[in-house]
Parts: structure tokens; sequence; C-alpha cells
């Protein structure tokens, strides 16, 4: 049983919806494609979620999975940096979530505000099923399954991380509670050395005797670094240190990024159902036409009647598209009608596709390669098992379902 950094360790799912657009790559991936390179990063396409809202239209599901897995490439995800991999080709995220329910109250999961409001929000579907309900669950079985410590997420998603912490405290308070706990983990104190087990007492006591949340942490960087005792006592030192069990399953915390929020073409939110996106990979002529069809400040109904960028939903685009200077000149041109609004969407147009067109070239390496996708989801889904067993062992181990 390998140690688990869980600090170190990312987390992060995402809906097969199909192809991905531009909100997406700002809002996610280019986020995702700098965690890379700094943690231990595991990205899932959650195909079990879109079940759970298109049961009835499960059709589509399969093609929206291997285009999302194209775009996450195209954009720049690597597999030699990161593991990517489809929900459904792991199924020990299922064998966690029954687990989970178990010990899942059923208030938490009605008072998650998701639930009354999808159901709200699309009435077509009949969303009063078991599998509905319990899918901030399984976004939770996601996460705790690698005994990831960070979870990088949209401010929508909050509520479901809090969840998922709640449902690791009540599972540790459950399991991690072995006969002997205390005495087990005074003998693994001694195991640290007399000097490291001093500092451990010392931070311990100010922690629970002041509250002391810095000691908590100083402790906590000190248990990590410590190479001489098993993972078992690491896991009781860590729930000593708060007063628990051990540490089964750890608490994930929520990375918000502050990633810009890129507005559609009519500006409102992004996004496919809303017919306001642009894809990645959209060919140049889409990228153009979408935007040259952009409305624009309504103040300008002839060409020479003046504007303001700040009535206009091109100019957000231009927020993160275009320079200061170039920024600076449209402006002027703009509020004293000296330029016409295809001249001011004519640099947003070329810095888009200018953006776009290595994304497209990866695409296409993938989409004339289906055996190539294919390989890296077969390999990443490998990679993700292999975690995701250990830490399965250590949860039947705890609920004593282990009969060899
Ligand atoms: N529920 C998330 C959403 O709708 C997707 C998701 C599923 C997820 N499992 C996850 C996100 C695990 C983060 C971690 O966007
Ligand atoms: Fe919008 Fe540019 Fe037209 Fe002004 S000139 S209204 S900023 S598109």
């Amino acid at each position: 049983m390998s140690l688990v950094d869980s600090e170190r360790r990312v987390l992060s799912g995402m809906r097969p919806s199909g192809r991905l657009h531009l909100g997406h790559y700002h809002g996610v991936l280019k986020n995702w494609i700098k965690l890379q390179h700094e943690y231990e990063c595991f990205f899932c396409i959650v195909d079990w979620h879109a079940l759970t809202t298109n049961y009835q239209e499960v059709g589509p599901i399969s093609q929206h999975v291997m285009d999302m897995a194209v775009d996450w490439l195209a954009a720049g995800v690597s597999p030699s940096s990161a593991t990517l991999f489809i929900q459904s080709q792991v199924p020990e995220h299922a064998e966690l979530h029954l687990l989970l329910s178990m010990i899942c109250p059923l208030s938490w999961l009605e008072r998650v505000p998701s639930y009354k409001e999808q159901q709200d929000r699309l009435p077509g579907r009949e969303l009063a099923t078991y599998g509905f309900l319990g899918y901030p669950l399984l976004q939770t079985a996601d996460i705790l399954l690698y005994r990831a410590g960070l979870v990088p997420v949209g401010a929508d998603q909050l509520p479901h991380i809090e969840f998922a912490r709640e449902v690791a405290r009540r599972f540790n308070h459950l399991y991690g509670r072995e006969p002997g706990f205390e005495l087990k983990a005074e003998a693994a104190i001694r195991k640290l050395g007399k000097k490291t087990a001093t500092l451990y007492n010392n931070l311990r006591k100010a922690f629970q005797e002041q509250g002391d949340v810095e000691a908590l942490e100083t402790a906590r960087a000190l248990l990590k670094e410590q190479q001489s005792i098993t993972l078992g006592d690491k896991e009781r030192l860590f729930g000593y240190l708060e007063g628990g069990g051990r540490v089964l399953l750890p608490e994930p915390r929520p990375l918000l990024s502050e990633a810009p929020k890129l507005p559609g073409l009519d500006g409102s939110k992004m996004s496919k159902s809303n017919g306001n996106a642009i894809f990645l990979r959209d060919s140049n002529a889409e990228v153009e036409e979408k935007i040259r069809r952009m409305p624009t400040d309504p103040a300008r109904v002839h060409r020479d009647d003046p504007g303001n960028p700040a009535h206009c939903p091109v100019w957000p685009l231009h927020e993160v598209y275009t320079s200061a200077e170039t920024r600076a000149a449209l402006q002027q041109g703009c509020q004293s009608a000296g330029i016409g609004c295809l001249e001011c969407k004519g640099p947003l147009i070329e810095a888009v596709q200018k953006e776009l067109q290595p994304l497209q070239a990866r695409a296409a390496d993938y989409q004339d390669n289906p055996e190539l996708l294919r390989s890296i989801l077969a390999e990443g889904a490998e990679r993700a098992r292999n975690e995701a067993r250990e830490t399965l062992t250590e949860v039947r181990l705890a609920l004593g379902l282990n009969y060899r």
C-alpha cells in the first residue's frame, strides 16, 4: 500500500456534453493544463453522471464522451502529465458509491440545492429517481476514491464539495475508530523518535487545547515528512491530531480558479443549450460568421451613431482576446463613430482563430486516429483503477469485508 499525499492530488470531473466551447476552455481547461504540471491530476469523464439526468436518451452519450476526450487533449490536457479516464471504465466508483450510501443520511441529499433546482430547471424529465437524488454522493465517491485533497470546480459546485467533506468525516468517524485506537496512536508516536514525538505532542496539545490551527498545519506537515512509520500509523496520527480516529478518506477542499467569465455570443453565459457558443473545433469560417453576427451596442443603429463598449456584448470578448492598446484605439473609434462594428470585430475574429489553430491541429490527430484515443483512455482507466483498488482495499478492511 502506497501512501497517498492527498494535498498533492487533484481530481476533477466533467459531464460528457459533447464538443467543448471557449467557455470551457477559458473557465476550466486552461486551469487544468496549469494544474497538471503542479499536481498529480486525475480528470474524469463522468458518464454515469450523464445518466442521472439523461437516462431516457442514452444514445448520444458515448459520442459525447469521445468528443469531450478529443477536446480535452486538443486543449492540452496531456496523458503524460495527467490521468484522463472515463468513469464507467473504473467500476470501483460504483462500489465506493454503494458503500457510502449506507452511511449517507437521506436528509443530506435532499438538502443539496441542485436537487430541487435541477428538477425545476428540467421539467420535461422525471428526476424523482434514486440515481438523481444520489448523484452528489456519486460525485463524492469520484473524489474520495482517489483520496484527492483538491478539487478544481466552479462556484456552483461548492455545496457538492462541502457535502463530500461531510461524508468523508462521517466515514472516518464511523470506521476510523478501531479498537484500542488511542493505545495504537500512542505507540505510533513513540515510533517517531524522541524529538519528533515531543514536537508532535506539543503541536497536538496546542491545537486541541487552544484551537491553534497553525499548529495543526505544522503537525500535518511534520507527519507527511516521516518516512519510517507505516501508512496505518500515519493515518492514526493524522486522526489523533484532531481527536478522531484514522483518516481513511481525507476531506477534499475546493480549488476555485479565478478565471475570467467568458460570455456567449449574445452576452449571456456561453453554453451549448443557449446556442451562443463558439466551439473549439469551429472552422475559421464559422468563427468569423458567428462573431460577425453578434449584436453590438443597440445605440449604434447606423454606422455614424456613436457607441459605448460598456453596452456592447462584443467587448468582454475583446477584454479576453485583444491587447490594451488595440482596445484603447477601438474604444475611441466606437465612441466617436470613427469605426464600424465589423471593423471592430476584425481583430477579435483573428485572435480567436489564432488561439484555436493549434488546438484544432491536435484535435485532428486524434480524430484521424480513434485507436490512439482509445488507447489513451484505456491506459488512463488502468492507472486510475490501480489507485482506486488501493483505496477500496482499505475501505473494505475498515468495513470488515475481507474474506480471505
Ligand atoms: N457534478 C459536476 C458538475 O456537474 C461534475 C463532477 C462529477 C465532478 N464528479 C466530479 C466535479 C468530481 C469534480 C469532482 O459539473
Ligand atoms: Fe461594440 Fe465595437 Fe461596435 Fe462599439 S464598435 S458597439 S465596441 S462592436
